[in-house]
């Protein structure tokens, strides 16, 4: 029989993203409703290895909704990848009374959770918080939203001079492994190609295309680059290439970088964060443990850890050739 769960613990871990305030408001709120006392576990895996717990109210995560970062901190913890660790972090919870916990985070934060619940069936949930929205399981990550809002306003300031100068742009944004933000706003930012980690699209193709858009009487173009592209060369060799190949061209490299992940999250975050949070302490009330909560046609749903894990969230294919009619 599931054990009756009094104390639930809640922790953001790994890369920070724009909603996890949002969705640690949710968790207290939600254990606050239910009569369940909630304790925030600084930094993720370290501080829960350390026993940095904090008790948390409704009205702890009062004016949060609309933060970026995350007021419990982020930390990606090498020594919970130990078994020591592990049990550490495990007394840790024992001793602060915590039957449960729910971590907001990436792949790597639920193969730890996974990991956990293995070793000590302790009952666990996981909320997807990632601006790479690069989980299987659901359609919109926390965070993604609102950086391609963030990562659009910036291009569109970049188009400015760039066409001021007739310049040319090679613009990276992040996403190590899936080409979601890049091909979104590059289509949302009018870019004129968008390189990703799914396809190669190859230099010669993309000196082509780049003739074909001067020739089509462009004066200024932007090449929007996921940090993880397939051709492998990095902004600043596709600069030194494309200016070696076309002289024409003054060509300009922008790396977006961190600021991707910070700022207010959109509404959309704010609400999906909402309803996340509502859905993992309910698993957990209901005796479920081991999944991730995701938005799944619009209605929230749960995968278990190893599918999250394992599956491949998969970019939509109608994108490129949207993207290809586009920039015509
Ligand atoms: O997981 C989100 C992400 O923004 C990646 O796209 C990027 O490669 C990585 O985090 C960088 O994270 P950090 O600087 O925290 O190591």
């Amino acid at each position: 029989m599931a054990k009756t769960i009094k104390k639930i613990g809640v922790m953001t871990s790994g890369g920070d993203s724009p909603g996890m305030n949002a969705a640690i408001r949710s968790v207290v709120r939600a254990c606050a409703y239910h009569n369940i006392e909630c304790y925030g576990i600084y930094r993720g895996y370290e501080g829960m290895i350390e026993g940095d717990f904090i008790k948390m109210n409704a009205r702890s995560v009062k004016g949060i909704i609309n933060k970026g970062g995350t007021i419990l901190k982020s930390a990606r913890s090498k020594e919970f990848r130990t078994k020591e660790g592990r049990v550490k972090a495990h007394e840790q919870l024992i001793k602060a009374g915590i039957d449960a916990f729910v971590v907001v985070g990436g792949d790597g934060s639920f193969t730890g959770a996974m990991i956990f619940n293995q070793e000590f069936n302790f009952p666990v949930m996981g909320i997807p918080g990632t601006i790479d929205n690069d989980i299987f399981g659901t359609t919109h990550t926390l965070g993604y939203d609102t950086a391609l809002n963030t990562v659009v306003e910036v291009i569109d300031k970049i188009r400015d001079t760039a066409s001021s100068h007739n310049r040319l742009f090679f613009v990276e944004v992040m996403g190590r492994d899936v080409g979601h933000i890049a091909l979104n706003v590059g289509i949302g930012a009018g870019a004129e190609e968008i390189l990703i980690p799914e396809e190669d699209l190859g230099l010669d193709r993309l000196l082509e295309s780049l003739r074909r858009s001067k020739q089509s009487g462009k004066s200024s173009s932007i090449v929007v680059v996921a940090e993880g592209d397939k051709i492998g060369k990095s902004v600043f060799e596709l600069k030194d290439y494309v200016e070696e190949n076309m002289t024409e061209y003054e060509v300009r490299v922008s790396v977006l970088g961190h600021l991707q992940r910070g700022g207010a999250p959109s509404c959309f975050d704010r609400v999906l964060a909402s309803r996340m949070g509502v859905k993992a302490v309910e698993c957990l009330l209901d005796g479920q443990s081991n999944y991730m909560v995701g938005l799944k046609n619009d209605v929230i749903d749960i995968t278990p850890f190893d599918q999250a894990v394992k599956g491949k969230s998969k970019i939509n294919m109608e994108l490129l050739r949207v993207s290809d009619i586009m920039s015509i």
